[in-house]
């Protein structure tokens, strides 16, 4: 029997599955999705298939017996070289145990992909994807939710990317507004306006002070905005250098970070303003506007307020100026025009789900981008241990470059405690890997949308779903290659034999890999990888202490299990490194 060459698992299931459905109750049958699921526990075998179920009322037969059906079928296609046993459970599961064999053929085959991607397919066609993320803003106050942003983006776009799609990322930075008016104002008045600038978050405070308790200040910071709008030299100069500041101060964030934003990603918001004018003549020339209380606005269909009433979208002021809905429209137009995005994924916090459902509806009822899937991508807030929004001690708004410094230091300790002896450049470098893993993967690892509880302990913990326990894995299987003297690199042909329990619960998980990155691609939640991740080290760690590798029984088990070993480290590498998060040889 000619399997195929890509392992996945899944596939190969349901195509067996309906198969057997069509032979026991007729080819008509024979694109019924089979529900195959992995087992949640190993007792009901390695997966399951549910569709007895909901097939008995469309055959007219009692669910046990349309299982018994299928099961025949499935034997009668001497199917044994994949099925150890089938069962039949409950009301009508069907329980899937596979070989061992069929394990081992199919790991082997992941082991030995050509292109080294274990088993992961390219997309076909590759499409070109816009991935909006990060957009912090320059003259307000950076927040931790464009933490959030910076890093679910960043690991949307690698998996994506590492589909062989076409990935755009675009920095949308919030570098237009009236709130520079305050700031630009200030910085003359101070006399700053050449002085070296920093993150500009102590200036922003500081201007917000003023804006809030001087009138004076506040009325020559509104002026200073029409004179930015209007082009006055200066004022767009000191602009100019604002936006220069900030977006070297973000760069250095990001290269902190590992995070694969570069200058060239920047598309802020000013570069959209002669862009708004042309938007506001498509939607005039197909009919859209209208005027509400002197403002311009939009009313796609289905959005309603508070009130009960139909809820309007504004996209010009009475006074004339545009807003950020505005330049979301121009940007659609042009990521769909000009760039060529098939798919546009926005990656913001949830109060802003209505904006981006009212801008995508809008852009649809402009006829830009028929076929085109724009996607926004909620989360949650970052919260503090005592469950309020997280702050400093001193409750102002937490620094990106401390918390970097912090999780840093604290890895550093960390990593002093397990292992004194490491020379200090070493630890270095292992802090920066470990501190900025963990601070990555405890946003990732949990369901976006909810809130998470910023944790340092839990999230540098060396037990549980983080990222050092994950790390901490890949290191055990370096720690044994160097004990036993072996280049993981010189295994290629070695040969996997799956025959113990734990083999088999390790190799399940391994062959799962394509489908979780497709479905993390798929749903854009990169928690589903973590989860994955986790299990795989779990297993891992149960493999190594019932199967002994450098000490195995013969040297056919010892060069498979390292084999497998460099399997499960190849993955972890593939995995976290799709996070964003290095992985180490040592710690
Ligand atoms: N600058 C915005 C903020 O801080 C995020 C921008 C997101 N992207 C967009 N195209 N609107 O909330």
């Amino acid at each position: 029997m000619v399997l195929p060459i890509m392992p996945d698992l899944q596939q190969i299931l349901i195509a067996r599955l309906q198969t057997a459905v069509a032979a026991a109750f007729g080819d008509a049958y024979a694109k019924v999705d089979p529900l195959v699921r992995l087992s949640a526990q190993a007792q009901f075998g390695d997966y399951q298939a549910n569709l007895a179920m909901s097939l008995s009322k469309q055959v007219n037969a009692k669910p046990r017996d349309v299982a018994g059906k299928i099961v025949e079928a499935l034997s009668l296609h001497g199917d044994d070289d994949i099925f150890a046993k089938i069962e039949i459970a409950g009301p009508g599961f069907i329980n899937l145990h596979l070989t061992d064999a069929f394990l081992s053929q199919q790991l082997n085959a992941m082991a030995s992909d050509a292109e080294g991607r274990l088993g992961v397919p390219k997309a076909s066609p590759p499409l070109t994807v816009v991935v909006d993320y990060s957009s912090p803003n320059v003259a307000k106050e950076m927040h931790v939710g464009h933490l959030r942003s910076t890093i679910i983006g960043d690991s949307i776009a690698r998996v994506l990317e590492y589909q062989g799609h076409k990935v755009i990322r675009q920095n949308h930075l919030g570098d237009w507004g009236t709130q520079f008016g305050m700031l630009i104002e200030h910085l003359i008045e101070k006399g700053l306006k050449d002085a070296e600038l920093g993150d500009l978050t102590s200036l922003y405070q500081e201007a917000k002070r003023r804006f809030d308790a001087e009138p004076d200040f506040s009325r020559r910071a509104r002026k200073r905005v029409v004179s930015l709008q209007g082009g006055d030299e200066e004022t767009l100069s000191v602009w100019r250098r604002l936006v220069e500041a900030s977006a070297t101060y973000f760069q250095r964030v990001y290269n902190r970070l590992g995070v694969l934003l570069e200058p060239t990603d920047i598309r802020g918001e000013s570069f959209y303003n002669d862009r708004l004018a042309p938007v506001m003549e498509s939607l005039q020339k197909a009919g859209l506007l209208s005027e509400s209380e002197g403002a311009t606005v939009v009313t796609p269909p289905g959005f309603m307020g508070k009130d009960g009433e139909p809820l309007p979208m504004i996209v010009r002021k009475s006074d004339g100026g545009f807003l950020y809905a505005t330049t979301d429209l121009a940007g659609g137009t042009f990521r769909v025009k000009e760039l060529g995005a098939s798919r546009v994924i926005y990656v913001t916090g949830a109060p802003q789900a209505q904006h981006f459902a009212m801008v995508f509806a809008v852009l649809k009822m402009m006829g830009v981008g028929e076929g085109v899937k724009f996607e926004h991508v909620p989360f949650g807030s970052v919260l503090g241990p005592d469950g309020k929004v997280f702050k400093t001690r001193e409750g102002n708004t937490v620094r990106l470059e401390d918390l970097i410094q912090e999780a840093e230091e604290r890895a550093a300790k960390v990593i002093a405690e397990k292992n004194p002896d490491l020379p200090a450049e070493e630890r270095t470098k292992i802090a920066h890997a470990v501190g900025i893993g963990a601070l990555k993967y405890a946003d990732l690892s949990s369901d976006r949308i909810k809130d998470y509880i910023f944790d340092w302990d839990r999230m540098l913990a060396f037990d549980g779903n983080t990222a050092p326990y994950i790390q901490n894995a890949f290191v055990r299987v370096h720690g044994i290659f160097r004990k036993g003297n072996v280049d993981p690199a010189s295994l290629g042909d070695k040969t996997i034999v799956i025959a113990e329990p734990a083999e088999h619960a390790l190799a399940l998980k391994l062959l799962q890999l394509p489908s979780v990155i497709e479905s993390v691609a798929q749903s854009l939640e990169p928690h589903r990888m973590c989860t994955y991740l986790y299990e795989t080290a779990a297993a891992y760690h149960k493999f190594f202490e019932t199967c002994p590798v450098l000490t195995a029984p013969n040297d056919a088990t010892r060069w498979s299990r390292l084999r497998l070993s460099a399997v499960t480290a190849a993955t972890f590498k593939l995995g976290l490194g799709l996070l964003g998060i290095e992985t180490i040889e040592r710690m």
